[in-house]
């Protein structure tokens, strides 16, 4: 009895070094067979800080670390390429770009063109001025000339206000521009993302300009991450997103870029 027991017990756990082992190889070659991860095709607009900008020939940014995340969590790899705002909607919609991620607002008008994944990032338009500008609110824009990245939300609000072909509103094709206008003085002010305008002002203290807010005439928005209409990368994705806000990739990423804890619970009670 007893010599049976001691060889059953070795037996057993041989094979269980066996199995083991084995288990180990698989995991292994898996995770090392790239060949079989399909890469998705990203456009973006990279003049965007902190969101998204060139870092030494390299797209950079939060949104380059969080696609990186949800896309790893959804089983996929990405390219991100800065491909330009007109061009990357033109993409997905002609399917040669799988995904945007842009800051890009999650709207009505967009819905009807485009998937959007659950909100990632809450926004709001703000207003940079000169440091003397007088400029308190949204509404004392009114006569000024107001720059814009062309097709954004920070057009939309200043049109909301001062009219659609309002001659006031110039509109270029990145947000770089539209700040290089307000250097230039060929515009008074700027309208554009929160994070973006505070990131512009911290980052040139030589350009002597400041921010406004104006939650009365701006509302909040949410940013989601762009697919062609009837993808089915959206399921994907939203599952994913929801893995790295629930695991602590999100809070992570969030602290590196913004410096402070997110709210993840608002953000996910946003998801409809
Ligand atoms: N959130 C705004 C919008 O969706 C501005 C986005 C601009 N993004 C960019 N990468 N330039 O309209």
């Amino acid at each position: 009895m007893k010599k049976i027991n001691v060889k059953t017990v070795f037996v057993l756990l041989i094979s269980c070094i066996f199995i083991l082992s084995a288990c180990g190889q698989g995991a292994k070659e898996t995770g090392s067979n790239s060949s079989s991860v399909k890469t998705l095709s990203v456009g973006t607009e990279a003049t965007f800080a902190p969101f998204e900008f060139m870092d030494k020939g390299k797209v950079s940014g939060f949104d380059v670390d969080l696609l990186n995340a949800v896309a790893k969590a959804a089983g996929y790899k990405v390219d991100i390429k800065n491909t330009g705002w007109d061009p990357m909607m033109a993409g997905i919609q002609n399917g040669s770009i799988d995904i945007g991620i842009a800051g890009i607002t999650i709207n009505k008008d967009r819905k009807s063109t485009y998937d959007f994944s659950n909100p990632y990032f809450e926004s709001i338009n703000m207003i940079v001025v000169g440091k003397d500008s007088t400029v308190e609110n949204a509404k004392d824009l009114k006569g000024k000339k107001i720059g814009v990245q062309n097709g954004t939300t920070g057009q939309m609000a200043a049109e909301k206000l001062f009219g659609k072909n309002n001659k006031n509103i110039s509109k270029y094709e990145t947000s770089a521009m539209s700040f290089m206008a307000l250097e230039n003085g060929d515009v008074e002010a700027v309208v554009t993302d929160n994070a973006v305008a505070n990131e512009y002002v911290k980052k040139n203290p030589d350009k002597n300009v400041k921010t406004v807010d104006d939650k009365t005439n701006f509302s909040p928005e949410y940013y989601g991450i762009l697919f062609p209409k009837g993808s089915e990368l959206k399921a994907k994705f939203d599952k994913a997103l929801n893995d790295v806000l629930d695991n602590g990739t999100y809070t992570e990423i969030y602290k590196k870029w913004f410096g402070v804890e997110p709210d993840v619970e608002v953000l996910k009670s946003a998801q409809k």
